[in-house]
């Protein structure tokens, strides 16, 4: 059977860092709020020159450098985002343009900071299906456009950045020991939609808007929610927590990591985190996490992995893969 197996990673995040205390005379907070109650320390903050184009752009590039692979071996662009450069065209069609690419066919998706575990879930469909060889699935975003900077309770929470990963067809035997794509679980239920959304939109004030969330709200949602889709994927792998090499979750708050990693059983030793440098990048997140795992030499072929990821929607998901 056919499977989708991770070939490159890449990652690029915006130039300048906004530490904790860089907030303290913007919003009333501390770092010791900050860090008490999310584990965030600093994150990356876009320039005027970078966009999720030239970020999403650049992760494409290190990934293709990564994988040792040109372009021209590329069919597919999936880009994970909810802060495109324009209301349309896709940004994905913008950034197979500045990588000089011509041919395939390439499309935004949009599930927030679940938007990579749905990205990659898609591209695997379209490769298992036979419509793509070798697909790019990036997540990039710049919600440092969408905050309020006048509102602690979100400002202080999001970075801007970008990962990418390289999904190629192999052939494999249809057991767990195949490398590649293996489960997936993905939800998601519109109910909650108050709790984390942005006050803006072409269809509705004809603005961009900014965020807003009920952070308690979500919060409480978020362990039950990552936990059911995560042991949704391992029934599915039929695989044990136990068996999980790595961990990478979202990056939102260091306390919905450690509490899922718990409930899961998961060794915090094998739990990858980066939200203490990158706060909360939403689609980005999972992609910058990997790749930090893959570079530093934790992640090796072989090894079983699982993402997961919660958000605006609410949408939830998990990834199974063996790299
Ligand atoms: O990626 C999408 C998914 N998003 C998430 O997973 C975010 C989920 N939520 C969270 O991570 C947490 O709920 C937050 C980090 C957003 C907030 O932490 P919390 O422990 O739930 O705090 P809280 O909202 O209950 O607020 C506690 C207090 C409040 O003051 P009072 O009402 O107790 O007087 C807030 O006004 O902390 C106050 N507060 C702040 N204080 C200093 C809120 N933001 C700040 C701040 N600095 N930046």
């Amino acid at each position: 059977m056919i499977r989708s197996v991770v070939r490159g990673v890449g990652t690029a995040l915006p130039r300048r860092v906004m530490k904790n205390a860089d907030f303290e005379g913007v919003v009333e907070t501390s770092d010791e709020w900050i860090v008490q109650r999310t584990g965030i320390r600093e994150r990356h903050i876009a320039s005027d020159d970078e966009t999720t184009a030239s970020l999403g752009e650049a992760a494409a590039r290190a990934a293709l450098a990564n994988a040792g692979m040109d372009v021209a071996e590329i069919d597919l662009i999936v880009l994970a985002t909810s802060t495109p450069n324009n209301t349309f065209p896709a940004t994905a069609v913008e950034i197979q343009n500045r990588l000089g690419m011509t041919h395939g066919f390439a499309f935004d998706l949009q599930a927030v900071c679940s938007g990579f575990v749905y990205a990659i879930t898609t591209a695997d469909l379209y490769i298992r299906g036979g419509l793509a060889k070798r697909a790019l699935v990036i997540g990039s975003e710049t919600f440092s456009r969408i905050l309020d900077w006048t509102d602690r309770t979100t400002c202080v929470l999001f970075g801007d950045g970008a990962g990418a990963v390289i999904l190629e067809a192999q052939t494999g035997e249809g057991t767990t020991a195949d490398r590649g794509i293996l489960a997936t679980s993905l939800r998601s239920d519109g109910s909650h939609k108050e709790k984390l959304y942005v006050d803006g939109g072409p269809s509705t004030t004809g603005t961009v808007g900014h965020l807003r969330m009920e952070g308690r709200e979500v919060f409480k949602h978020a362990v039950s929610m990552i936990t059911d889709v995560v042991e949704d994927a391992l029934r599915i792998g039929g695989i044990s927590a136990g068996q999980l090499d790595w961990f990478v979750p979202h990056q939102a708050n260091k306390r919905i990591i450690d509490a899922s990693a718990r409930k899961l059983g998961i060794d915090p030793a094998k739990v990858v985190v980066t939200v203490d440098r990158h706060g909360n990048t939403s689609a980005a997140s999972v992609p910058l996490a990997l790749a930090e795992a893959v570079g530093d030499g934790r992640i090796k072929a072989g090894d079983m992995v699982l993402l997961e990821a919660m958000g605006g929607g609410f949408t939830w998901g998990a990834v199974l893969l063996r790299w």
